[in-house]
Order: C-alpha cells, then sequence, then structure tokens
C-alpha cells in the first residue's frame, strides 16, 4: 500500500489496493490505522457494487441508518446523495459539518463513494479539528473541555433535504422530522479512545451553544471557533472523479459539500459506520 498525503493539514492518498477483493485482517487494520493518523483516507478507481462497499464499511465498523436519509429496504444504511441536472437549490452537506452531529450517537465515520460526477466542481472541502484543537489559545481549551455543545438538526431538514414534492423521486433525505430538532449535547472537545488525541466537535451547521452560555453569549466565541477549526492550514479539497472512494473520522474532522455544478448531476453514495460510540471519546 503506498500513502500520498494530500496536504500538511489533513488526508492521504491511498494506492496499490483493490477494495473489490476480500479485505484481510492485516489489510483491515492498515487502513484503521491510516484513518487514525490521517483523518481522511482517499481510493482512486474502486468500483465497487453495493456488496463491496458495505465490506469495506465493515473493515472499520458497523453500517449505520441514517434516520433521515435510509435506503431502500435492501440496504438501509445506503444513503444515496443525488443532486439532479436541473436542480439549483442547496444540496446535502453544503456547509461546513460533521455528520449527524444532532442525532444521539452520531456515526463515527463515513465511506462515501462517487458514482457520477460532474464535468467540473463538486468537490468536497475537509479540515482537521485535532489541529483545530491543538491550536487553540490556551484560555480557550480550558472554556471548551469538559463542556458540552448543543447541536441541532434543523438546518438538515430545512436547508439540505428536497423539498417535499421531490423527496419520493430521490427515495433519500426526509425533510421536517420533529425528531432532528431536539437539542443533543455532546462534548465540545473528544479524545479519541485510541490515540489519546484530542479534537474540537462543533460545527457552523448543528452547534446552536455552548452549555451554561446562552445563544446569545456562546455566538462570538463559536463564530471564532468555526473561522479557525476551517483555516486553509488544516484543509484540503478532493476533486472526485467516478470510482473514488473517500473514508473519514466524522468526530476528528469537518467537510463541505461545494455546490458549484449546476446544470450537471452527481451521484454519490454513502454509508456511515459506528465503532466506539462517542461515550467512548470523554
Ligand atoms: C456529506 O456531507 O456527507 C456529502 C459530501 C459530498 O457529497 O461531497
Amino acid at each position: 500500500m503506498k500513502i500520498d498525503p494530500i496536504t500538511g493539514g489533513i488526508g492521504a492518498e491511498l494506492s496499490g489496493i483493490d477494495l473489490k477483493q476480500p479485505i484481510s485482517d492485516d489489510l483491515a487494520g492498515a487502513l484503521r490505522d491510516a484513518l487514525d493518523r490521517y483523518l481522511l483516507v482517499v481510493f482512486r478507481d474502486q468500483f465497487l457494487d453495493t456488496e463491496q462497499h458495505y465490506r469495506l464499511v465493515r473493515a472499520f465498523g458497523s453500517p449505520c441508518v441514517n434516520p433521515y436519509g435510509p435506503g431502500p429496504a435492501d440496504h438501509p444504511e445506503m444513503t444515496y446523495i443525488i443532486k439532479e441536472a436541473a436542480e439549483r437549490t442547496g444540496v446535502f452537506g453544503g456547509g461546513w459539518h460533521t455528520d449527524l452531529a444532532f442525532t444521539e450517537t452520531p456515526p463515527n465515520g463515513s465511506v462515501l463513494a462517487a458514482i457520477e460526477v460532474p464535468p467540473y466542481g463538486g468537490d468536497t472541502l475537509w479540515a482537521n479539528q485535532r489541529l483545530a484543537f491543538e491550536t487553540l489559545p490556551e484560555p480557550m481549551k480550558l472554556l471548551l473541555e469538559g463542556r458540552n455543545a448543543i447541536h441541532v438538526g434543523k438546518p438538515y431538514g430545512v436547508k439540505w433535504a428536497p423539498p417535499i414534492e421531490e423527496q419520493s423521486m430521490k427515495g433519500s433525505t426526509r425533510r421536517g422530522d420533529p425528531e432532528a430538532d431536539k437539542e443533543r449535547f455532546h462534548p465540545a472537545v473528544l479524545t479519541h479512545p485510541r490515540t489519546g488525541e484530542k479534537s474540537l466537535y462543533v460545527n457552523p451547521t448543528y452547534t446552536m451553544r455552548l452549555d451554561g452560555l446562552s445563544e446569545e453569549e456562546s455566538r462570538p466565541i463559536l463564530a471564532q471557533l468555526f473561522e479557525h477549526a476551517t483555516l486553509p492550514e488544516f484543509s484540503c479539497r478532493l476533486t472526485w472523479s467516478a470510482g473514488t472512494i473517500a473514508i473519514w473520522d466524522n468526530y476528528s474532522t469537518q467537510h463541505y459539500a461545494i455546490n458549484d455544478y449546476h446544470g450537471f448531476r452527481r451521484e454519490m453514495r454513502r454509508i456511515t459506520f459506528q465503532a466506539d460510540p462517542i461515550s467512548a471519546w470523554c
């Protein structure tokens, strides 16, 4: 396996592996080690069928159903992320976020496969939240460590899901589920259960406030954190081609799908996974 870092901040491209073949325990261990180190790992030219996609996910953890974007009955853990050529409105994931932070047990990671990509645009950005935490001033670390942040899923339903009338066609995301609007409390700083490294776990899409502070009091602190957390020095930008697979640590990164390919279709398939629940990261 060859490992080429993408930037100094985050991500590596892994080559010399055929993910269509069964994944040995040794290879699975090496993939998990690479993910722990680079937080985002990318593979090119892997045209996986649904079963192979699931097999890759299982090398990292158990596949999870996305309650707001369940797949078909025979593979409910698969979320279809599709933007049709004629659509101009919001795009799924079109803002800095961590996947499903507004749920009680957000998934540890995601395995996203590019099926059809536009001729240009449709890139995805990631930012390393370990570096974001490490480089905060000490007083800010003291304020955040041991404190919960409160997350709400409203933006998921309002901004990213297609309008009600389109939902039956897409079979992907659902709008307006009141469960998503419940407040969820998660630590603002997570500690990786194996490496012991800390990462900042707040994001501008879902994080509403810090525990013990009102929304108004939290706002300037969160605004500063959000700006810091997505600095170019912590980030990378992935240009997809069909067959590209990206796997990321959802507790130590944020990502952002760029909506700049109007007039072209883009289809991605994502399965999230759970290995160590958020309670193990406290
Ligand atoms: C996501 O937020 O998981 C989707 C990312 C993408 O479509 O690039």
